[in-house]
């Protein structure tokens, strides 16, 4: 079996747009289809301009619309140390991932990937909403969930109750 994936991080850049959308996403369709509580699911920007802070209003807006209470979390900046503590890193644009690779310990343990590209197989990004309006939020949730569907179905799909695996 592959690598066994316990644990996910998602990271934009500031951490209060997308990457907090993304981890209240993901573990909500980890828990709906509720094959282990195996993961452990976490967020983390790049940056640390909004270190300490809520999501931004309208990510938690577009988050409640669709039943998922993301207001609990707190910004943070992605430390070192996250390499070796998760498996999988996930990052929403291709700055975030080119960001993540240099930062990375050569042995970290994570493997990291641009997120639509490892949950979908299409090389897209998940473009930043910071400056644009609420449409650009609707947007970026709809490519969250889509994405976060299918990539808790395939690490559930070879979980077989133990552990997910990566491919
Ligand atoms: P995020 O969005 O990376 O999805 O959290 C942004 C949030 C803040 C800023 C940029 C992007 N900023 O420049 O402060």
């Amino acid at each position: 079996m592959a690598n066994p994936c316990r644990s996910i991080l998602f990271v934009c850049l500031g951490n209060i747009c997308r990457s907090p959308l993304a981890e209240g996403v993901f573990r909500a369709e980890w828990q709906r289809i509720a094959v282990a509580p195996l993961l452990d699911i976490a967020s983390a920007g790049t940056g640390a301009w909004h270190a300490g802070a809520p999501p931004d209003p309208r990510s938690v807006e577009i988050a409640a619309a669709n039943g998922i209470d993301i207001s609990g979390q707190r910004a943070r900046r992605i430390d070192v140390r996250d390499f070796d503590r998760h498996d999988l890193i996930l990052g929403m644009d291709r700055t975030n991932v080119e960001t993540l690779r240099a930062m990375a310990p050569a042995d970290g343990r994570a493997q990291i990937h641009l997120f639509m590209e490892y949950a979908l197989g299409e090389a897209r990004e998940v473009p930043d909403p910071y400056y644009g309006g609420a449409g650009g939020f609707a947007d970026v949730y709809r490519m969250i969930r889509t994405a976060s569907e299918r990539l808790a179905e395939r690490l559930a799909g070879s979980s077989s109750g133990h552990a997910s695996s990566m491919t």
